[in-house]
């Protein structure tokens, strides 16, 4: 693949998310341009698109993945749409950065993987909490041994939704509920530190639409390690995470899957509180990492490999099925 200077991008989906990262490509990402944009809807594209200075304004995801001139494409549809967004992306030859959660479930993951080789083009799930400055600095400490090993690792995320069956956040067509929305940075997080758990017990409260509300995730692992993990859409809680060592603890500060600081605690000494780099909403640092890769002429990161998202999808399947949520398009 042939690299130009400036990268253009293109955004599929011309939602919130996708306004947050255009932000940021913009502000903070120098050799980045957003250079084309598609939605469902013209107007919609049309408008966006100013907004950045698009070049091209698409009516449909398909004229986006088509547009010879587009080197990369962020997916930011609803977790339900990512794998058909990104088969048809990767098949016209484009490299993808797809919003979490990366697909339904593994098959689909497996899918767009098997493609992404097939095409010999690059793909990476957008969990952009693992560029952040505040996790390199995390896994830092974690080396040092300054905390000693790892006992125990607590993390939650929660916020009060409206609830609407309706919205992408209740309905289960657009694959709806916490876990997938939220409950997947607790995950995350602790699979990048004590990587995959021998035991998972999950339990939920459901929402009347029929996605999980609450979801508490116990985990055990076999270096004697145990994980708590929560999200919730029925109200705002710390969202932080506490990882605890034998000889401290560090503590992401809230919301810690975005956060500016964190707290180390060696054990009988003061506690050091570091501020670590988050510039705009925290966007910028997986976008570098996608052009880092494509300049390198990589199909995936080494830093979030594609083997961690078809691990972290099996994580939310078997959590999913200890719960007993099933999505419409699996029935
Ligand atoms: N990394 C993060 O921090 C973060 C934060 C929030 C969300 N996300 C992820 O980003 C994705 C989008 O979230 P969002 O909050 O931006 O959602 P949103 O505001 O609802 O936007 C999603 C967009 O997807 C498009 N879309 C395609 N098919 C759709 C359908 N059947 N129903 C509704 N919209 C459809 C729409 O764009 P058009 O009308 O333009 O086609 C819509 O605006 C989700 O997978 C979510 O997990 C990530």
């Amino acid at each position: 693949m042939n690299i130009p200077n400036p990268i253009r991008w293109g955004i599929l989906a011309c939602g919130k998310i996708a306004e947050k990262f255009a932000d940021d490509l913009v502000a903070h990402v120098p050799d980045a341009v957003v250079y084309a944009v598609a939605s469902r809807e013209l107007s919609k594209a049309q408008t966006f698109g100013q907004k950045y200075n698009a070049t091209k304004a698409f009516g449909s995801y398909q004229e986006l993945a088509d547009c010879a001139e587009v080197d990369v494409i962020y997916i930011a549809s609803p977790h339900a749409q990512h794998h058909e967004n990104t088969l048809m992306c990767l098949n016209a030859g484009k490299a993808v950065l797809c919003e979490k959660a990366f697909a339904i479930n593994t098959t689909m993951v497996q899918e767009m993987i098997a493609k992404s080789k097939e095409k010999n083009v690059f793909l990476m799930e957008a969990i952009w909490t693992r560029f952040h400055p505040s996790i390199a600095k995390t896994l830092e400490i974690i080396q040092s041994g300054d905390i000693g090993h790892i006992i125990h690792l607590a993390a939650d995320f929660g916020f009060k939704a409206d609830y609407d069956e309706n919205s992408r956040l209740f309905n289960p067509a657009l694959t709806g509920g916490s876990l997938y929305d939220i409950g997947i940075y607790p995950l995350f997080i602790s699979k990048l530190i004590l990587g995959n758990p021998k035991e998972i017990k999950a339990v939920a409260s459901m929402t009347p639409s029929g996605v999980d509300m609450n979801t508490s995730m116990a985990l055990n692992y076999e270096s004697g390690a145990t994980a708590s993990l929560f999200s919730t859409f029925a109200t705002k809680t710390d969202t932080t995470c506490t990882i605890y060592g034998t000889k401290g603890k560090i503590y992401l500060h809230e919301r810690f899957h975005e956060t500016k600081g964190l707290t180390l605690e060696i054990y009988g000494q003061e506690p050091q509180v570091f501020t670590t780099e988050r510039l705009g909403w925290g966007y910028s640092y997986e976008a570098q990492e996608v052009q880092r890769c494509l300049k390198l002429g990589k199909t995936e990161s080494d830093k979030l490999p594609l083997q961690f998202s078809l691990e972290l999808m099996e994580l939310l399947c078997e959590i999913r099925e200890q719960i007993g949520l099933v999505y419409p398009q699996e029935v």
